[in-house]
């Protein structure tokens, strides 16, 4: 793991509220609009990567979802995340790891995010991210994506980012997903600035 890529994400976390940061929802209504459709059983094992303090997880605990995985690069925004949800998040799996280099023996239903991809610039770690997603989804499984647009910002968090439309997101994940759905999605900053995003819902060929 990229020791200045954690300390950069830590001390994001350590420095500023949930509700200060440009990525900031009260609630994530459009992952939460794509996952609903799906119907997925409760026993459905979930991954959110890049979890950060989302509340996609609460969501899902909510709607009676307990096999989660939270990862982020950012060790804070995981304790965060764990002193928050306190009792009602003791199943979960929180982990610290690099997306590029996350390795996992489990298989997962669906595969969710949002705004953590487009930070993976190097095409070795777009590479490795594909790659193992393609080994570490059930078959049926699903991969909800949501990264900045072309118009979009261009970085965040004072880090480079990639720009993505659907078709974009297509051709990056081609090796074992398919295209289901794609929305043009706007999100507005605690500082009222606007920002295009691309969301894709991916099935798994396997
Ligand atoms: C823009 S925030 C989005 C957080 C969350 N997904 C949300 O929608 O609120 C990006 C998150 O990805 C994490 N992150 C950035 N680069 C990462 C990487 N290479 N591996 C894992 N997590 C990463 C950051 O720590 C941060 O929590």
């Amino acid at each position: 793991m990229s020791k200045n890529l954690k300390s950069h994400w830590d001390e994001v976390y350590k420095t500023k509220n949930f509700e200060e940061v440009s990525w900031f929802q009260a609630e994530p209504e459009t992952s939460i609009q794509f996952f609903e459709k799906l119907k997925l059983p409760k026993t459905a094992s979930i991954i959110d990567m890049g979890a950060g303090e989302s509340r996609f997880v609460d969501y899902l605990l909510d709607k009676g979802y307990s096999n989660i995985t939270l990862v982020d690069i950012s060790e804070e925004a995981l304790n965060k995340t764990k002193a928050r949800l306190g009792t009602k998040g003791e199943a979960l799996k929180y982990i610290v790891a690099d997306a590029a280099k996350f390795k996992t023996t489990e298989k997962y239903d669906f595969w969710h995010d949002r705004a953590t991809f487009h930070f993976l610039t190097e095409i070795e770690d777009i590479e490795y991210y594909t790659q193992n997603i393609c080994r570490s989804l059930n078959s049926k499984a699903y991969f909800l994506i949501g990264t900045f647009a072309e118009g979009g910002p261009k970085s965040c968090s004072g880090l480079e980012i990639s720009q993505y439309s659907a078709d974009d997101l297509s051709e990056v994940f081609a090796r074992c997903l398919t295209q289901e759905k794609s929305l043009k999605a706007t999100h507005k900053t605690p500082n009222g600035t606007v920002q295009k995003f691309t969301f894709c819902l991916f099935k798994y060929d396997g």
